[in-house]
């Protein structure tokens, strides 16, 4: 059992680092910006050779998209019994612009502006997928390059079932999905404008980021749910993160669903019936 004075001096900390209330020590911070450093890149620089590059498709108006917002929010919910079969190229370009989309470029290099919101349009994220069936992509694991719409491929994955289950600590329900999500911080993009700040608000990001997967995969009759339970190092070393200027932040399996399986689901939480909580 974790000592109870150590349990109660971490979550105090904890709290304080969420309350955002003005702190003394702080006061005459200055950000890099504010010091005229050089601003980072906007997203992480090419992994692979530019002409190896996968260009996403784009034409959305394809898809079969539910497309009204209260249905959407009914039916957006966690799911994790996956049937396993395909997604298509277009489904998970889909999702990928609908989690961290490029649309336009603020200034000449200042910010990306994108689907989902970032405080001082900061976009902290890079986006990195375990593929396991996906029309037209070799299984593997990929990088997504937010401004090009592009992936790249970074390699082959041995056992992806098991390498899927043992980065999110034992979840081994998500190996069946037909893509795994990780989604990356690289804190230096948000600490150049709010350094002390930035981390904080980053977390706030991430959900943008979460939810706006949710509503994509309800759009498209797909399933996911959203992951804080994984085992960081673990992940960053399946993208070969060097885990402190770039580690995993958050992670969804997505798959595809059958209502055949509603049983299967509520049984995940058969626990709350079982002891009447
Ligand atoms: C930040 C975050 C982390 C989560 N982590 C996990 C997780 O590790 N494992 C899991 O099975 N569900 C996880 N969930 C899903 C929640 O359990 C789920 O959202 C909650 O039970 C409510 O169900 P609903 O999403 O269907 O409304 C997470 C959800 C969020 C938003």
């Amino acid at each position: 059992m974790l000592d109870p004075k150590l349990q109660a001096r971490i979550i105090q900390e904890a709290r304080d680092f969420m309350k955002h209330s003005f702190k003394p020590e702080l006061e005459g911070f200055e950000s890099d910006q504010d010091l005229k450093k050089p601003q980072p890149p906007l997203q992480k620089a090419r992994m692979r050779p530019k002409e190896q590059a996968i260009l996403l498709p784009r034409d959305f108006e394809a898809l079969e998209l539910q497309d009204n917002l209260l249905e959407l929010l009914l039916r957006r919910k966690s799911a994790r019994v996956y049937t396993g079969e395909a997604l298509s190229l277009l489904q998970l370009s889909f999702l990928l612009w609908a989690t961290q989309g490029v649309k336009d470029i603020r200034g000449k290099k200042y910010a990306t502006l994108r689907t989902v919101p970032s405080g001082g349009a900061r976009h902290g994220f890079e986006t990195y997928l375990l593929v396991q069936n996906v029309q037209g992509l070799q299984p593997g694991k990929y990088h997504y390059l937010a401004v090009e719409h592009q992936l790249e491929f970074l390699g082959r994955v041995e056992d992806a079932s098991q390498t899927i289950s043992a980065s999110l600590e034992g979840q081994s329900w998500a190996a069946k999905a037909s893509v795994v999500f990780y989604w990356s911080f690289v804190p230096y993009r948000c600490e150049w404008r709010y350094g002390v700040f930035a981390h904080r608000v980053a977390l706030i990001d991430a959900g943008h980021v979460g939810q706006n997967l949710y509503l994509a995969c309800a759009a498209l009759g797909l399933g996911t749910c959203a992951i804080a339970a994984f085992d960081g190092p673990n992940c960053d070393a399946i993208f070969d993160l060097d885990g402190d200027e770039e580690f995993m932040a958050y992670t969804a399996p997505v798959g595809t669903i059958s209502a055949m399986d509603q049983t299967a689901e509520k049984a995940f939480y058969q626990f709350v019936e079982d002891e009447g909580l």
